[in-house]
């Protein structure tokens, strides 16, 4: 069977890290979470007070940016790799409100673009990857085999977003989610370093009103005819 690369761009909150990880669990395929990354970069940034909701050291955050090592770890427990920023993993930190808010603002930054694609077209390599994040079929992988782009109405985003939230304990409001949400739509497609566009070869899939199970046996059987079973 064949090796491809699977790229899952889309917009926030539209369920992609789930089909990835569902995908590289079938197939056996490394699943990188990119946006994982950017947001570990924003923690680094918030935690060095060169961002904030009214301030950003773009200068002083680009000299650090050779201090910033980012590793993924497997965890055999939970069936995927978590993020480790410097050696501490921040897999719970890199989740919560207060980053949401602020990663978009850190992911317009060319120099930050520049050297989480670099490590990500490392990962790709050897092919039998599943990447999920927002110029992956249009910038980290232009060549992948396939290409998903996936959507779904804004409500509907946030309903999920603000149920992963609340389950885990955080503190939030759903109108704040909301216009997380939209917010990061705006400033994700409109950023003039590689915006969210979908793919002229990308499959769109709009998931407002699609269980997990119906995406997952869709993007099988495409993947399938791919690797030619
Ligand atoms: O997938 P996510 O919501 O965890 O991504 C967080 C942010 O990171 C997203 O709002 C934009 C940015 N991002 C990006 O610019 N490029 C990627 N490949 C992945 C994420």
């Amino acid at each position: 069977m064949k090796n491809i690369t699977i790229a899952i761009d889309g917009f926030s909150s539209t369920g992609k890290s789930t089909i990835a990880k569902l995908i590289a669990q079938k197939y056996n395929y490394v699943y990188v979470d990119t946006g994982a990354m950017y947001r570990a970069v924003t923690l680094f940034a918030m935690q060095h007070n060169l961002v904030s909701s009214d301030f950003l050291n773009e200068h002083e955050l680009i000299e650090a940016l050779k201090n910033i090592e980012l590793t993924f770890i497997f965890n055999a427990d939970l069936g995927f790799a978590e993020m480790f920023l410097n050696g501490k993993n921040v897999e719970k930190e890199i989740r919560t409100l207060e980053v949401s808010k602020l990663v978009s603002k850190i992911a317009t930054i060319s120099e930050v673009r520049k050297k989480l694609v670099l490590e990500q077209k490392g990962f790709g390599v050897k092919g039998a990857v599943v990447m999920d994040g927002r110029d992956i079929g249009t910038v980290v992988f232009p060549n992948a085999e396939l290409k998903l782009f996936m959507t779904a109405s804004a409500e509907k985003r946030a309903t999920r977003r603000y149920k992963e939230l609340i389950d885990r304990g955080d503190n939030v409001s759903f109108e704040d989610i909301l216009f997380n949400v939209q917010e990061r739509d705006r400033i994700d497609s409109t950023r003039e370093d590689s915006p969210l566009l979908k793919a002229d070869d990308a499959i769109e899939f709009d998931n407002s009103d699609m269980g997990i199970t119906e995406q997952f046996e869709r993007i099988c059987s495409l993947v399938d005819q791919k690797i030619g079973v």
